[in-house]
């Protein structure tokens, strides 16, 4: 059966809503993850891939971001696994809508996850910026869409990316630099058709032909053909794409058309969503400040807005608390800490404590505001320290340490 066929008006029945789009839930734990698994004919990330993927590195000890199962699904891993094994080459693939200045903390999970791969595994690594699909998708002019893509290879640049191994571009430039990017880009739109891209994306008949046009755009980067100053005559090295099982129906479609054009096709890891500090109904947003942390936030703002916004599985009162203990389930400070507190005895130590009471709603926001200031004051320290002329390195086309 073709991969696209599970499509976007199930949601209905589940009430979650995921795709590139938007991202949002009824119930105050989050999306069902598990259902969407099943919705979106993705597989979940299990104990046999992690024990495999261990085996397969050594003695580095897995990402706490897989062994916490934040990445938690994954489309055909075990090829990727298998090469990991055999020593055969692949590549890295992922990718940042430049839709503001400012990104926030939930953004970094694909980028950290990347990273940890790329250091690992020692491998290539490419990153889209889709400075046009913000421009289509946005009300913003084509300028700052091109202007915020080198703002955000700045942050992304910041997190320590090699760039022996790292090739960053924004679509709007690499479009007109390479040949072969546009050569992949219009084979992909010639094998799908508009009835196609209704049933994955949702598009009506309203929708600008240039958002109709797009996810070919995103798709083309999975082919090595599309850089052949890294890849050469490589036409069929596979990557490994890490991201936010959000952008899974750009990868859908993708691996629909792969086999028709004689491609390899991408394989992915999925993480689950960082929520928004009022709850795990929803994803983090760029337009709401107060949803998030952005990695352009000062300690004072960090420490306001956990104290006044981020959400707490606490009782009401003192007594209460002491007695029943807090929802480490709910409770967005705790689940903040799972994605970004390294140490697992550390993190095991504050769900017993804070759910069996020991430990109140303010002693466990104070641990996050502490973390999260250290984890940005030290990424703000690192971004200033990246000059444009290593932003320019980074998305010069340039052929890469293999
Ligand atoms: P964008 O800019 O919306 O998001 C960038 C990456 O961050 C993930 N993400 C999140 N992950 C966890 N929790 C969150 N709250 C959260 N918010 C965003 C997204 O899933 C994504 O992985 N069209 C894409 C850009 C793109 C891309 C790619 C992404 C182009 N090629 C290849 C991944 C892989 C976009 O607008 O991403
Ligand atoms: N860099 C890898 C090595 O150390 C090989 C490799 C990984 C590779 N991904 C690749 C080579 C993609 C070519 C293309 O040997």
């Amino acid at each position: 059966m073709s991969e696209t066929a599970p499509r976007v008006p199930d949601e209905a029945e589940s009430e979650d809503v995921v795709n590139p789009w938007s991202v949002s839930s009824s119930s105050g734990k989050g999306v069902d993850y598990n259902k969407l698994i099943e919705r979106f004919g993705c597989t979940a990330l299990d104990d046999g891939i992690r024990q495999r993927l261990q085996s397969a590195i050594g003695d580095t000890p897995l990402h706490h971001l897989i062994r916490r199962e934040i990445f938690f699904a994954h489309r055909d891993i075990a090829p990727i696994l298998t090469r990991i094994e055999n020593k055969q080459p692949f590549f890295l693939y992922t990718g940042r809508g430049p839709s503001s200045t400012a990104m926030h903390v939930g953004h970094l999970l694909p980028f950290i996850i990347t990273k940890w791969f790329q250091d690992v595994l020692n491998v290539p690594l490419v990153i889209q910026l889709t400075d046009d699909e913000k421009f289509l998708w946005k009300d913003m002019t084509y300028e700052e869409a091109f202007h915020l893509a080198f703002e955000n290879a700045r942050d992304i640049i910041a997190l320590g990316f090699d760039p022996k191994k790292t090739f960053i571009f924004s679509n709007f430039r690499f479009m007109g630099q390479c040949p072969e990017f546009y050569q992949n880009i219009v084979k992909i739109q010639k094998c799908v058709t508009m009835n196609q891209v209704r049933g994955i994306f949702g598009f009506g008949d309203s929708d600008s032909i240039g958002k109709i046009a797009f996810p070919a755009v995103q798709a083309a980067p999975c082919f090595p053909s599309s850089f052949p100053f890294i890849f050469g005559a490589m036409k069929d090295v596979p990557c490994l794409i890490p991201c936010g099982i959000d952008q899974d129906p750009y990868f859908r479609m993708t691996r629909d058309v792969a086999p028709r054009l004689n491609y390899p096709k991408p394989s992915l890891v999925f993480s689950t969503f960082f929520p928004a500090l009022q709850g795990a109904q929803t994803k983090m947003s760029s337009s709401d400040p107060n949803s998030s942390i952005f990695l352009t936030d000062s300690d004072k703002v960090i420490k306001t807005k956990i104290n006044k916004h981020a959400f707490s599985g606490g009782k009401a009162t003192v007594e209460e608390h002491r007695l029943l203990g807090g929802d480490c389930d709910v409770d967005i400070s705790y689940q903040y800490l799972r994605f970004f507190l390294e140490s697992d005895d550390e993190l095991d130590r504050i769900k017993q404590e804070y759910s069996s009471g020991k430990m109140m709603t303010g002693e466990l926001k104070k641990i996050l505001i502490e973390l999260l200031q250290k984890i940005v004051g030290e990424h703000r320290a690192k971004r200033a320290e990246v000059t444009d002329e290593v932003v320019k390195e980074f998305m010069t086309p340039r052929p890469l340490l293999l």
